[in-house]
């Protein structure tokens, strides 16, 4: 690519707004196979398409994720979540290193509202052995997240929430983890374009306020959570209070993690056989 070429692109992308032109320009620049598709991922992306959608991938947890159009981008944020579920597996995989012995998986883990699947797919690259199973409710996202778990040997449903995931899961989950909406319908307005416009609602909207899936998650919990496992969500430091009633109120012994970092929240209900071993 010649000088000239590529200070084109900045230019272009500087004149749409984009802060990070120069870092976009290398990995547009990078990812076009001719010419041609520079100049259309150029336009995309003038025209506001958020730039993993147009890259068609997206760095999380150091994975390279399939992103597609229409799909939820992953956001670094969440990499939070992955990393308390990360934490909270390993003792548990010692415990159950008997099983592995008899050639059994080590953790089962469901992700709920997996979008592209990037949480799955990160959980399963940081834990040793993983069942891995998502669900997603959009079609678009379903296959996107089929590409990403596919090295994981993960299976994705479609579907709402737990509806469509195979009963005989229920019991067996070490942990379930979502990432699901939890913006309320009157904030979606103020997401900026490239959430608002390029991302689905349905990835985005939780009710009045923010809470409707994950509240329902929280009551469904309960059966499908393995003796120990570990239900995990992300969400604001705002709802969180709310989000602990929930789990207290189904059951499950709750607790808050936060990474200021990160501008992260993580709500963590435990299985009561959990509490004692891994706190
Ligand atoms: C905020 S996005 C997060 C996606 C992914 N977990 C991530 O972190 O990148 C929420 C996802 O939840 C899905 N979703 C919304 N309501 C759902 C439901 N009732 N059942 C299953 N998936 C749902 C949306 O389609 C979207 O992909």
């Amino acid at each position: 690519m010649s000088p000239s070429r590529h200070s084109a692109v900045v230019t272009r992308l500087r004149a749409a707004g984009c802060v990070f032109a120069e870092d976009e320009a290398r990995l547009l620049i990078a990812a076009a196979p001719t010419p041609a598709d520079l100049d259309a991922m150029v336009d995309r992306r003038a025209a506001g398409l958020p730039l993993e959608q147009v890259l068609g991938w997206a760095e999380f947890c150091g994975l390279r994720i399939a992103v597609d159009p229409g799909v939820f981008v992953p956001r670094r944020r969440t990499e939070f979540l992955v990393g308390q579920a990360a934490v909270l597996a390993r003792p548990r995989a010692v415990i159950v290193d008997e099983a592995a012995a008899l050639g059994r998986p080590r953790a089962v883990v469901v992700d709920l509202c997996c979008g592209s699947g990037a949480v799955g797919a990160a959980l399963a690259a940081a834990l040793d052995r993983v069942e891995l199973y998502a669900v997603d409710i959009d079609p678009a996202a379903v296959r996107c997240a089929r590409r990403n778990v596919a090295n994981a040997g993960g299976q994705v449903y479609q579907g709402d929430l737990y509806e469509p995931l195979p009963a005989a899961l229920r019991g067996r989950v070490d942990l379930l983890v979502a990432n699901a909406p939890y913006v309320p319908t009157d904030a979606v307005g103020l997401m900026p374009p490239e959430a608002r416009l390029h991302e689905p609602r349905v990835a985005l909207d939780g009710g009045s306020d923010g809470l409707d899936v994950l509240r329902r998650v929280i009551a469904a919990a309960p059966p499908w959570l393995a003796p120990g496992g570990h239900l995990l969500v992300e969400t604001s430091d705002r709802q969180a209070p709310q989000l602990i009633e929930s789990v207290a109120h189904n059951g499950l012994i709750p607790r808050v993690a936060r990474s200021d970092e990160l501008n992260a929240t993580v709500v963590i209900g435990a299985e009561s056989a959990a509490v004692g071993r891994c706190g």
